[in-house]
């Protein structure tokens, strides 16, 4: 295996959801040169579909204050509501899933009350120095989310190979008004999504958690 492929397969498996993370943030210009390097993502005709807006510092504490007092108001306002059903294999998978993190955080399967606040973190960014929002302009749709997709998982790569830690949180897209209002976005622009990054905590329970995935015969059908 060529240095390369090493290198790349290494970062690759490095990469991993996490969910604690040290307050130190990221010197500038280290956040300069990660988001460079995920502008390389391709997308469709080379529209780079992605804006994307980091927040740090006193923002970021006064959105860590209000955002899990207005999801447990149930004021929720996602742009791109839950439209697919998780049901056969899909819906093992997400147990999985939920089992590999809870497992890790050592919290029983009837303990809803620790389930439930170990979900609020999200709302906080697992205590997170940074935050990126990543918003999708109108008209764009299912094509030119898939743009957005890849420009994460470069962003979310371009973080690992730094040593540094993130997490793709969903989550983030449920107060998607509100947070046009504190950042003062455009209203045309669509919120996908938000990704916590810093340092991770390497002593976290939450961090140990490691997923498994189908191989490859399962997903890879061969032809020819
Ligand atoms: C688009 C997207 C949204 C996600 N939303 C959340 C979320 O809201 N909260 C969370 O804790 N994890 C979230 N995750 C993380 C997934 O649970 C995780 O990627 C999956 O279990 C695989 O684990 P791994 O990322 O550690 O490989 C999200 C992942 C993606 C790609």
């Amino acid at each position: 295996m060529s240095d390369h492929v090493h290198a790349f397969s290494t970062v690759v498996r490095e990469r991993r959801s996490l969910r604690a993370f040290l307050p130190d943030p990221v010197p500038a210009a280290e956040l300069a040169a990660i988001f460079d390097d995920a502008a390389r993502a391709p997308s469709n005709c080379n529209t780079q579909p992605w804006v994307v807006h980091v927040v740090s510092g006193a923002k970021l504490e006064e959105l860590r204050e209000t955002l899990p007092g207005e999801f447990l108001a149930g004021r929720i306002s996602m742009d791109f509501p839950y439209d697919g059903v998780y049901e056969g294999v899909y819906k093992s998978r997400q147990h999985a899933a939920a089992h590999a993190l809870y497992n890790a955080m050592g919290i029983p399967r009837e303990d809803k009350a620790s389930r439930q606040q170990a979900f609020m973190r999200n709302f906080t960014f697992f205590d997170a120095p940074h935050v990126a929002f990543l918003f999708l302009p109108e008209p764009f749709g299912l094509r030119e989310a898939c743009d957005l997709g890849m420009f994460a998982q470069t962003l979310m790569l371009a973080l690992t190979a730094r040593g540094l830690g993130s997490c793709p949180q969903t989550a983030l897209g449920f107060q998607a008004d509100q947070l046009r209002a504190a950042l003062a976005v455009d209203p045309s622009h669509k919120l996908m999504f938000g990704i916590s990054f810093g340092f991770p905590d390497p002593e976290a329970a939450a961090n140990q958690c490691v997923t498994e995935r189908a191989s490859v015969d399962d997903f890879v059908i061969f032809h020819g």
